[in-house]
């Protein structure tokens, strides 16, 4: 086992690491492949990470890389324990974890705690068990409705569509919130905690920095899995259809999804935190939580809970400067109240790529999957914007996640054919929903033919788009004016004027309209134009990076930078 422990705290820094950090989001089949077999794995991640460390980032978060049937991709757990051989072996993580703390980077893994996989070894013995078994009792089982049960026992949906119960061979029903091989554990049975609590400490000892909790808000559920009609998206998290805290219930008041955000999550998290504080060394727990509205989120963030939590507003809002403005506003002032810095996210491995989303209308940005035939985006616009978007995020204080390829503009693959698509949403829908395949083609580093680097051949288990010979990190090492360039230009400077640890005040900028965001954060004046006409950069201002050309030092439409202001 590997005894390497945490990047160490450089001297004359106070902070933990975590109030400020960029954290680079691997999401492993995607990222590199050592083997050729055109899936990415950890001897490939271990072998790339070196571009972490050259772009800047202080941790990598690895999305799971478990044994598992990887129905959805590996968030279906059959073993917490242990490393699905197509990505490689537990002494292939170690090496990973070494070679991360020795370039300087923290290492944060996902952990998947509302459901398994149904290959998972607790609900074999579930199914074999029969009604009523203690081995049952670690899942969410119920008898159906209807005169022989043939009914689910409740409406409630899939987030990946159709119901959230399948029904077994002896004719009980199990809940899953997601795919059918993807079963809710049943977190009021004490098993359930003391398993994952010592699944944590089993990752802690070999020297990880931190957890990522898959659908944090969602592993209790209201008592009595109460009705709840209305369909589910893996976006809307805890809002419903029919705003923040879900529709009207009878009298008036807004009734809580019971699937999402009940309170007895938060006496999970407090176990945990007890858990981490075990160990040595500024260890950390981030809440994948869709919730709604932040004063909601932060409760996630309380001192004796989690540290940080992804802010899906920040990522979900429009490109409009009111929209950005007042999310930032909510967002600050929020996690003021619990003393938990904010984080900021633009991309994920469940969104369309902000270089593609940003490249349709501003407020018809499509949240989930995009297909060939639908509306398509402008791509020019889309990546302006993107290196707009990101330009303003990384200027703001404190935390931000970067999802891989984001650094190189890269944008959604819209074009991929149904053949080849593989998340379960595409297929429980129907092809409604297009899934998240596009935004989890493997990324390009180098050469003229598929897969540019991605593996030693032209394999790779989704197809590349011919473009991206252009944009591997080869391609824009070095490259006046490349996304890459910019991102780690944007890093450098963050890092040396302490911007994740700063304040923001906002700033009118005489002559700017509505349209422009401008902000001073420390020393550094971060301005965005999200309107159509130029905007005069301040006089005596230097600029010190900026996401597209400054003519005659103003900033054109669709253009960010940030400005060292005269002392
Ligand atoms: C959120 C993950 O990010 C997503 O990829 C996954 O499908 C669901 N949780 C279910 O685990």
């Amino acid at each position: 086992m590997s005894q390497t422990s945490s990047a160490a705290t450089p001297p004359g820094r106070s902070a933990p690491w975590w109030r400020d950090a960029v954290i680079y989001q691997v999401y492993p089949r995607s990222f590199a492949d050592a083997d050729g077999d055109g899936m990415g794995d950890l001897p490939g991640i271990t072998s790339r990470l070196q571009h972490l460390a050259d772009l800047g980032v202080d941790a990598l978060w690895l999305s799971p890389v478990y044994p598992s049937p990887q129905k959805d991709a590996g968030y279906d757990v059959a073993d917490y324990r242990d490393v699905e051989p197509v990505f490689g072996t537990l002494a292939d993580f170690d090496a990973l974890a070494e070679r991360a703390h020795a370039l300087g980077l923290r290492v944060v893994v996902d952990i998947v705690p509302n459901h398994t996989s149904t290959e998972h070894a607790w609900f074999r013995a579930a199914l074999a068990a029969g009604p009523g078994s203690p081995e049952r009792s670690r899942y969410v089982f119920r008898e159906g409705r209807g005169e022989h049960g043939e009914q689910p026992p409740n409406s409630w949906r899939s987030v990946f569509g159709g119901p959230a119960w399948t029904r077994v061979a002896d004719g009980s029903w199990y809940l899953h919130l997601f795919d059918s091989s993807q079963p809710d554990l049943d977190w009021t049975n004490p098993e359930v905690d003391a398993e994952f609590r010592d699944v944590l400490r089993f990752w802690l000892r070999r020297g990880v920095d931190g957890f990522r909790i898959d659908v944090a808000h969602g592993l209790v559920k209201a008592e009595g899995l109460p009705e709840w009609d209305h369909e589910q998206a893996l976006l809307d998290g805890a809002d419903g259809a029919d705003g923040p805290d879900g529709p009207d219930g009878a009298d008036g008041s807004a009734r809580r999804p019971p699937m999402w955000d009940q309170e007895g999550v938060h006496e999970v998290y407090r176990g945990w935190r007890r858990v981490l504080e075990e160990h040595p060394g500024e260890r950390i727990l981030v809440a994948e939580a869709w919730v709604s509205p932040p004063e909601r989120l932060v409760r996630y963030l309380r001192s004796d809970e989690m540290h940080q939590a992804f802010n899906f507003d920040y990522l979900r809002a429009p490109w409009r400067a009111g929209d950005l403005r007042r999310v930032v506003d909510a967002t600050l002032a929020a996690h003021d109240l619990v003393g938990a810095p904010s984080t900021w996210v633009l991309s994920n491995h469940d969104v369309v790529r902000h270089a593609s989303r940003l490249g349709y209308p501003a407020g018809s940005e499509p949240a989930s999957g995009v297909g060939p035939d639908d509306p398509q985006p402008d791509a020019a616009l889309g990546l302006r914007r993107a290196r707009a978007a990101t330009t303003l995020m990384l200027g703001l204080p404190g935390g931000a996640y970067l999802y891989q390829g984001e650094e190189l503009g890269l944008p959604e693959v819209t074009t991929l054919p149904a053949q080849v698509r593989q998340d379960p949403s595409f297929a429980r829908t129907g092809g409604a929903d297009r899934g998240r395949d596009g935004c989890r083609v493997p990324i390009p580093w180098s050469g003229e033919e598929p897969s540019y680097g991605f593996g030693p051949g032209s394999a790779s288990w989704l197809p590349q788009p011919p473009s991206w010979r252009e944009l591997s990190v080869a391609a824009q090492s070095g490259a006046e004016g490349s996304t890459l360039e910019l991102y780690r230009r944007l890093l450098a400077v963050r890092r040396e004027h302490g911007l994740g640890l700063g304040a923001l005040r906002w700033v009118d900028l005489p002559g700017a309209g509505p349209d422009v965001l401008a902000f001073r954060n420390g020393d550094v004046l971060v301005v965005a134009n999200l309107g159509a006409q130029p905007v005069a950069a301040p006089a005596g201002a230097r600029a010190l990076v900026a996401s597209g050309e400054l003519p005659g030092g103003a900033l054109p439409t669709d253009t960010a930078a940030w400005f060292a202001l005269p002392a």
